[in-house]
């Protein structure tokens, strides 16, 4: 044994520790240093050969190198674990600061947008929102309507009938019956000035007509309530609603049982006319039927077709994907 192989063995094992990067690479290191014929070793059996004088300081020596070299094992084997420990940490762990998972928002679907707005634009010119139920009977939804028995409206195709009394009303001028005898009921009216939306249900389908669809109905009932009114309120109506003065409204002389005269409203659309409602002076049987002296009083009523507004509005040209649930569709409204 040389001094100069002893002072060469702490530098070269740390740089052959150093050299590893898993802890069975650094087993392997570590045996060629303190391993049963390791260099260490070696050292320590080359005791034997020296004097009993030179043996004390040459045995210290080779154990300060073991020492050291232990001690650099020691480092090396903490810092792979520890490197280890933190790679797994690092593959573990949660990134709080990601954007969490939404839920998907909801939108309100464009026949109720188009309800929400022309409620508000009818009660701020006066008339209150007033509502009817859907499941009428024939009375209501018929005969107070001045539509007599053998009328086509009743006719099982178009009609959907509960029992041989009651139906899904198939519009909502039932409403304007229901207000008017209220009405006289609490001597709150006339005058009364009502719009009232909601669902009506008809035998019927295809790409303008649904079998459950929405109508708003319209009654103005005053001592002087002309004609001239209802195009003036119905034309202000959808000026606002469509947010246009050039819009081209046609109205149709026509025939309802419950008014007379009677119109129908057109509106222009995909280069021919889009009917978006009827309307007329409320018929004098009407009145008779609720019991107001059609003498003394007049008005005016109207059912507009609110999916057929919201087509128009929007540029929908198949009115059945309001009611398919596409979120496709649905989410342009959002
Ligand atoms: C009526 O329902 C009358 N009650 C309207 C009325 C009220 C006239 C007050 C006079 C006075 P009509 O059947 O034309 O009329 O329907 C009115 C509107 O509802 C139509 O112009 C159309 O816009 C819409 N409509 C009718 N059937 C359907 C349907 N199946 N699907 C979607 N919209 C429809």
């Amino acid at each position: 044994m040389t001094m100069q192989n002893l002072e060469q063995i702490l530098p070269q094992a740390q740089r052959d520790f150093a050299a590893c990067d898993t802890i069975q690479d650094l087993e392997q290191v570590k045996s060629r240093y303190l391993g049963k014929s390791g260099l260490l070793t070696e050292q320590l059996k080359g005791l034997g050969k020296l004097s009993a004088e030179e043996r004390p300081a040459a045995g210290a020596a080779i154990n300060v190198v073991k020492q050291g070299v232990e001690d650099a094992l020691k480092a090396r084997r903490d810092a792979i674990l520890n490197a280890e420990q933190a790679r797994q940490l690092a593959i573990e762990s949660i990134d709080v600061t990601l954007p969490a998972r939404s839920h998907g928002k909801g939108g309100l679907h464009p026949v109720t947008l188009t309800m929400n707005r022309l409620e508000q634009i009818f009660q701020s010119i006066g008339f209150e929102v007033a509502e009817g139920p859907e499941i009428e009977t024939d009375f209501y939804n018929f005969t107070a309507l001045n539509i007599p028995e053998d009328h086509p409206a009743r006719a099982m195709h178009d009609t959907f009938y509960i029992d041989d009394k009651h139906v899904l009303r198939t519009h909502t001028s039932p409403v304007q019956v229901h207000y008017m005898q209220n009405a006289l009921k609490d001597k709150s009216g006339p005058p009364l000035k009502i719009i009232a939306p909601g669902r009506v249900y008809r035998v019927d389908s295809d790409a303008t007509h649904s079998p459950m669809f929405h109508q708003v109905e319209g009654l103005w009932v005053d001592e002087e309530v002309s004609f001239a009114n209802l195009k003036g309120v119905v034309q202000d109506f959808l000026q606002r609603f469509f947010e246009r003065d050039d819009l081209q409204v046609r109205f149709r002389p026509s025939f309802f049982p419950f008014t007379e005269p009677s119109a129908e409203m057109d509106m222009s659309w995909n280069g021919g006319w889009l009917e978006i409602g009827g309307c007329g002076m409320v018929h004098p049987e009407v009145f008779r039927h609720v019991g107001i002296d059609s003498e003394k009083y007049r008005g005016f009523a109207f059912g507009l077709g609110v999916e057929r507004l919201t087509m128009l509005r929007y540029g929908v040209n198949d009115l059945r994907l309001f009611f398919n649930n596409d979120l496709r569709f649905l989410q342009q409204f959002g």
